[in-house]
């Protein structure tokens, strides 16, 4: 049995713009694009702003559609899914955005954000509703008691974690992260990373998480994609990707963040 949860293959998104004179132009943000993600593995998406990492985390959440190229998730072809193949689909692959104010309704408490996955999958919670946002609230590290509160009422960190919590709320087996820690403040963001983790472990599921901070990708994810203007320039398993670059795009990439330069971990340990 194959231990591959989503490939994506030959996956391209052309956009239509009208220029001068009502001129058709067209733009191609994904171009080609193909990857795998194993099951329970963090496959990390990296590339400068515009390289077409968004585009294609919502393809694979499926609230786009590719120009052309191809989606299987467990084996099956769930490109052109439409009705209970595509609603069994959106309640297996969840999506975490970059920032919680935007993408959580700031009318709606935090028990009504995180049944929102469940009532559009037309599930209702075994023990209730109460219990289940209690469970969900705890397994992400905030207060139980704060369940009727509003987004505006919690910290930038505490947002994501609602954040989390609605996307873990249907039990996903993949759950995108678009650049889900890159607003938060460092300290914020290394205890987000810790409970992305956690939950990792806990519970068994696949992560792609875009970013563009290296070094936050060193901390979560095992294989790691490079994109540059819409292409993926470099992919494996980030130990060979960030020890040996091979790509001029990826060296550069690595370069900006001394961090993890490898020439400069080399001097370190040389150093002592
Ligand atoms: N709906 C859209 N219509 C037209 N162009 C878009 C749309 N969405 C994204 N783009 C363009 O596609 C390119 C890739 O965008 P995006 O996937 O958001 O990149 P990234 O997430 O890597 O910053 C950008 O040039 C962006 O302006
Ligand atoms: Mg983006």
């Amino acid at each position: 049995m194959s231990d591959v949860l989503l490939s994506a293959r030959d996956v391209t998104k052309r956009f239509t713009a009208r220029g001068p004179y009502g001129r058709r132009t067209e733009f191609t943000a994904v171009d080609g694009v193909g990857f795998d993600v194993r099951l329970g593995e963090t496959l990390a998406v990296v590339g400068e702003s515009g390289s077409g990492k968004s585009t294609t985390a919502r393809i694979v959440a499926k609230l786009m559609e590719p120009t052309s190229g191809a989606l299987h998730f467990e084996g099956e072809d769930i490109t052109h899914a439409t009705g209970a193949a595509l609603a069994r689909y959106r309640a297996n692959v969840q999506v975490v955005f970059q920032d919680p104010f935007s993408s959580l309704n700031p009318r709606h408490t935090v028990e009504r954000i995180l049944m929102a996955p469940l009532d559009y999958q037309g599930i209702a919670p075994k023990g209730g509703r109460r219990a289940y946002t209690g469970e969900l609230m705890e397994r992400v590290g905030l207060n139980p008691d704060h369940a009727q509160r509003y987004p505006r009422q919690f910290s930038g960190g505490q947002a994501q974690r609602i954040g989390i919590a609605r996307a873990l709320a249907v039990n996903p087996k993949l759950v995108i992260c678009d650049e889900a820690v890159s607003a938060l403040d460092v300290s914020v963001q290394a205890q987000v990373i810790e409970l992305l983790r956690r939950l990792q472990r806990e519970s068994g599921f696949s992560y792609i998480f875009i970013a563009h901070d290296l070094a936050v990708v060193k901390q979560i994810a095992q294989r790691v994609a490079v994109m540059s203007k819409g292409k993926i320039v470099e992919q494996g398993p980030c130990g060979e990707v960030f020890a040996d670059p091979q790509d001029p795009y990826t060296r550069t990439l690595l370069a900006a963040i001394p961090r993890i330069n490898p020439e400069w971990d080399r001097r370190r340990r040389a150093a002592g």
